[in-house]
């Protein structure tokens, strides 16, 4: 079976029942400060870019004519518009715990400065600025893909990066890895139909890659610099074992990263195509389906 048979045709915009208000352990990552420190840079990554994926994914829409054949991808914009909104949300949530345990997020706002310059700068003086968007939207997207599908995939064996986390962050990510990985294609696909091309495609995949790993690193050592943690050898071991492991992050990205570079590219070649529909099926007592938000 072709991959591409395996894409969605619905995006369902779901509101998970979890209850952030009460807070959550420091090292709530199966009491591993590393592990912990690192999904929370990310988190304090998300609701910036989660926004800037929305603003990029809606200004392509505009300039995508309503035409029949476009029915069907804008009907998905819609759903992946609702989902972005609803990470954004519940990360903005759990990010408000984390300010609470003392850790400040660079990550966010330095995104958001960079952001503002590349309007102002770059561009802003394009003749279609959200193409550039979404190139960059499409790159990091293809990120929160990998991440989504890594994290599904060894669920309760070793390399499993939340298998040891408490609840609600255990159900949070695994939500949040399934809802990337079930709607990887939808600023992918509007880029190519809306004539983007595969060198910007590649220029912004090398800027994304580049910033992406330099923030990631620099947050999690900040994070784990004030929990104190940063020098203990536990820490060192776990990013050791995490980054370079028998199951280490490194092995297990290589190929999909370097898949993206290619010129016939598409999402639907890399992960495994029924993954997220299923951890979705099986919690779905988790989480309830709401209206688009379009
Ligand atoms: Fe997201
Ligand atoms: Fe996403």
């Amino acid at each position: 079976m072709h991959p591409a048979s395996h894409a969605p045709t619905e995006l369902t915009i779901r509101r998970l029942s979890v209850d952030l208000s009460r807070g959550f352990s420091r090292h709530w990552n199966g009491g591993d400060a590393f592990m912990t420190a690192f999904a929370n840079a990310l988190s304090m990554s998300f609701p910036v870019g989660e926004q800037f994926f929305i603003d990029a994914v809606k200004a392509g829409n505009k300039a995508l004519p309503d035409t029949p054949e476009n029915a069907e991808l804008k009907h998905l914009i819609k759903g992946f518009i609702g989902q972005e909104a609803t990470h954004r949300h519940l990360h903005a949530l759990y990010n408000a715990q984390l300010d609470k345990q003392g850790l400040i997020n660079h990550w966010g706002p330095r995104a958001e400065r960079r952001m503002v310059l590349g309007r102002e700068k770059l561009f802003g003086k394009s003749e279609k600025p959200y193409l550039h968007e979404l190139a960059l939207t499409a790159a990091v997207e293809h990120f929160t893909a990998i991440f989504g599908d890594l994290t599904l995939e060894r669920m309760d064996q070793p390399g499993d990066w939340f298998g040891g986390a408490e609840e609600p962050l255990k159900t949070l990510w695994r939500w949040h890895a399934a809802e990337e990985s079930e709607h990887k294609c939808v600023a992918f696909d509007l880029y190519q139909r809306l004539g983007g091309n595969h060198t910007w495609r590649m220029r912004w995949y090398r800027f994304v890659t580049l910033q992406f790993s330099s923030d990631v690193f620099r947050q999690t050592v900040n994070n784990l610099w004030r929990d104190k943690t940063l020098f203990l050898p536990s820490t060192w071991w776990s990013a050791s074992r995490f980054l370079l492991g028998r199951h280490g992050m490194l092995w297990r990205v290589a190929k999909p990263l370097w898949a993206y570079t290619r010129k016939d590219f598409h999402p639907m070649q890399v992960g495994h195509p029924t993954q997220s529909k299923e951890w979705l099926d099986k919690h779905s007592d988790q989480w309830r389906a709401v209206g688009a938000q379009a």
